[in-house]
């Protein structure tokens, strides 16, 4: 496989922003950036590789076959991340998410196919499995069974690629990752969110009684495990990536608290999230045997991702100015306000 460019989707949001800095950084790649720029993404991420000669950005939608047929004969290899990506707002418009993570991927692979690239990467999510009971571990194996409207779009988007490999031979490959953190990322997600309102002594709305489990994988072990894929994952297989990180959202409110010297009384216990998943957890063997594993245990990911968010303030004050205020009124305003005080809670 000789890849000389490689077409990046959803480059402008969190893990594609660093993604690009990694390939940059670890490759000769020429990359394009196709991204639409909803309200997730953000050129601001990418500032310090704007003006490189290897990168160009493209704002465009992946559900645009026009646009995505042009760029794709130029592209040797896809790495795909453009997708509608937070549960709570699925749960809002469903929609949206059809057209972007099922139809716009679709879109790419026919795409991909006419101009017979070299390689596709397409990255899927571990919620496409549903949610761990008990001690269940998911393998690349196990059945889907998404439950949230995000997760059932992802799982959508992922059989497609599964169904252009068989059928057409495309030579795809799958990362299901777990929980990302770290810089740049969109603060409606729980870690940015968390650790920006205790910085500004707000209140931190926990879901229900906050025992839900999510496994904490730090963006950069994500990115190392994604330029493995890229060269060296099977065609046709999936891959866990997994950090072995799991913790309650309680321990991670506590986390960030103690690293900001912040009081557990900023906590509120609010009406919980419909259909919240209880866990996810995955046996990531498939991808370790491959050579990878995380640098960065929850301790590390989250002392850096804290860090972050407090010497970037420039960087949310202006996204907390914009869109993000509506909908934090829609989604926070009255659960907030019906929310029980730490204290009484227990
Ligand atoms: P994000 O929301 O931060 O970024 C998504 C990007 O895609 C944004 O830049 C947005 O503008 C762009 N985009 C959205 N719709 C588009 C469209 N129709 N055409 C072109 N661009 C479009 O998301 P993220 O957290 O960086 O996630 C990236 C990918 O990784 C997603 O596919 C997500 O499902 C998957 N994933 C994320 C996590 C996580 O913890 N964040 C974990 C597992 C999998
Ligand atoms: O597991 C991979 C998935 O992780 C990705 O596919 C998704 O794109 C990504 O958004 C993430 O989904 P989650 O729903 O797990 O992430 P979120 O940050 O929204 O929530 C993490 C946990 O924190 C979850 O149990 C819900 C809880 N939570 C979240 C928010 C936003 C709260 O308690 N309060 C909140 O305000």
């Amino acid at each position: 496989m000789t890849i000389r460019t490689v077409l990046v989707t959803g480059g402008a949001g969190f893990i594609g922003s660093n993604f690009i800095r990694h390939l940059m950084a670890n490759h000769d790649y020429n990359i394009i950036n196709l991204d639409k720029l909803t309200y997730a993404g953000n050129l601001e991420n990418l500032k310090d590789v704007e003006d490189n000669a290897r990168y160009r950005f493209v704002q465009g939608d992946i559900g645009d076959a026009e646009v995505v047929g042009e760029l794709m004969s130029d592209a040797d290899a896809v790495v795909s991340f453009a997708a509608e990506s937070h549960v709570d707002r699925s749960i809002e418009d469903p929609g949206t998410f059809i057209q972007t993570d099922v139809y716009g991927t679709f879109v790419l692979l026919e795409a991909a196919r006419q101009a017979q690239v070299e390689r596709f990467l397409h990255i899927s999510t571990d919620e496409v499995y549903g949610q761990s009971i008990g001690d269940q571990r998911f393998t690349e194996e196990d059945p889907f069974r998404p439950r949230s409207p995000y997760a059932a779009s992802k799982a959508g988007g992922e059989l497609q690629c599964h169904a252009f490999r068989a059928t057409y031979g495309l030579p795809v490959v799958i990362a299901r990752p777990a929980n990302n953190i770290g810089p740049y990322q969109y603060p409606e997600k729980a870690v940015p969110l968390f650790t920006i309102n205790a910085i500004e002594d707000e209140p931190l709305p926990v879901y229900g009684k906050g025992l839900q489990i999510r496994d904490r994988l730090y963006v950069d072990d994500h990115c190392q495990a994604l330029d493995l894929l890229l060269h060296k994952g099977e065609l046709g297989e999936a891959y866990n990536i997994g950090a072995d990180n799991e913790r309650n959202n309680i321990e991670v409110v506590e986390a960030i608290l103690e690293m900001l010297e912040k009081p557990k009384s900023l906590i509120r216990f609010i009406e919980d999230r419909p259909g919240h998943d209880e866990r996810y957890s995955m046996n990531s063997q498939k991808i370790r045997a491959l050579g990878w594993s995380p640098e960065h245990d929850f301790e590390a990911a989250l002392e850096k991702t804290v860090e972050w968010y407090k010497t970037n303030r420039p960087w949310w004050e202006r996204i907390r100015s914009g869109e993000y205020r509506d909908y934090y009124e829609r989604m926070y305003g009255r659960r907030l306000a019906e929310a029980k005080p730490y204290e009484e809670a227990g």
